[in-house]
């Protein structure tokens, strides 16, 4: 009984990441334990080393981490031709914010076989069936993600409906939400309580212009796609 608690404290040990001089540490503290019971008893043991849980700067920190390394600035922060560099570069006062009130759209429709052509700030995407904003992620009240609560926002990239609402129109490409929402929930927190500390900026991003037909056939793609989990 000793023994099977042992290997279990051990493998929970090992799958939370810890160091191995923990790891032996661990294992060495319990396999005293189990010395001095004598290998026998079921009397209480050690409960297991609980990770302290982490502080919000912590979880902030480690949102921002996920929020750069899944690419979300990419297509939320709006960009500007930098003429000196010949490159587009993101406008930093607006980060996140999504596609600016006012901003130009694409101005030419996609060709035959083309998948959208997108805007000067890189935020608004004209596809074959409709155009596409992107959205205002920072924390304002009236124009952001400001009451959305941390559930609402794990619900909307886990089911691909716009505000988490099963009812609600489909979310809409070229938001990888499926991707996004393969992440664990303590990860989808996380990302959520960084957008929330970032500065809250006021830009009331266009709503999408998809014809109803579309709109069913993309949710149909989203529910077959979650039925064969090909994501
Ligand atoms: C390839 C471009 C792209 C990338 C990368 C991207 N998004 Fe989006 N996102 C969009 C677009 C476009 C929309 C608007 C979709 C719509 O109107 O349905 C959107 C919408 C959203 C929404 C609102 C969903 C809703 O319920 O309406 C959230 C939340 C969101 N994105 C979070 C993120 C996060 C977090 C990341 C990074 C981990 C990210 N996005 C990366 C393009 C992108």
């Amino acid at each position: 009984m000793m023994i099977k608690r042992l290997q279990m404290l051990v493998s929970g040990a090992t799958a939370q990441g810890v160091t191995t001089m923990r790891h032996t540490l661990v294992t060495t503290v319990l396999l005293a334990t189990v010395l001095h019971d004598g290998g026998c008893s079921d009397r209480a043991s050690p409960a297991p080393p609980e990770r302290a849980a982490p502080s919000d700067r912590e979880l902030v920190q480690r949102g921002e981490q996920l929020v750069r390394q899944g690419g979300c600035a990419d297509c939320h922060t709006p960009m500007r031709l930098d003429p000196q560099l010949g490159m587009p570069i993101p406008i930093r006062e607006r980060a996140l914010s999504g596609h600016p009130e006012g901003a130009p759209e694409p101005s030419a429709s996609p060709g035959s076989g083309d998948q959208a052509v997108i805007g000067p700030t890189f935020t608004s995407f004209k596809t074959p069936f409709g155009v596409v904003f992107s959205s205002n992620l920072t924390p304002d009240d009236e124009t952001g993600l400001g009451r959305w609560s941390a559930a609402q926002f794990i619900a909307a990239l886990r089911t691909g409906k716009h505000g988490g609402e099963r009812t609600n129109r489909p979310i809409l490409p070229p938001m990888p939400w499926a991707n996004i929402g393969s992440s664990s929930d303590d990860d989808l927190s996380a990302m959520f309580r960084y957008l929330q500390s970032v500065a809250p900026i006021k830009n009331r991003v266009t709503e999408p212009r998809v014809a109803p037909e579309a709109l069913r056939a993309i949710a149909r793609s989203h529910e077959l796609a979650a039925a064969t989990h090909v994501r």
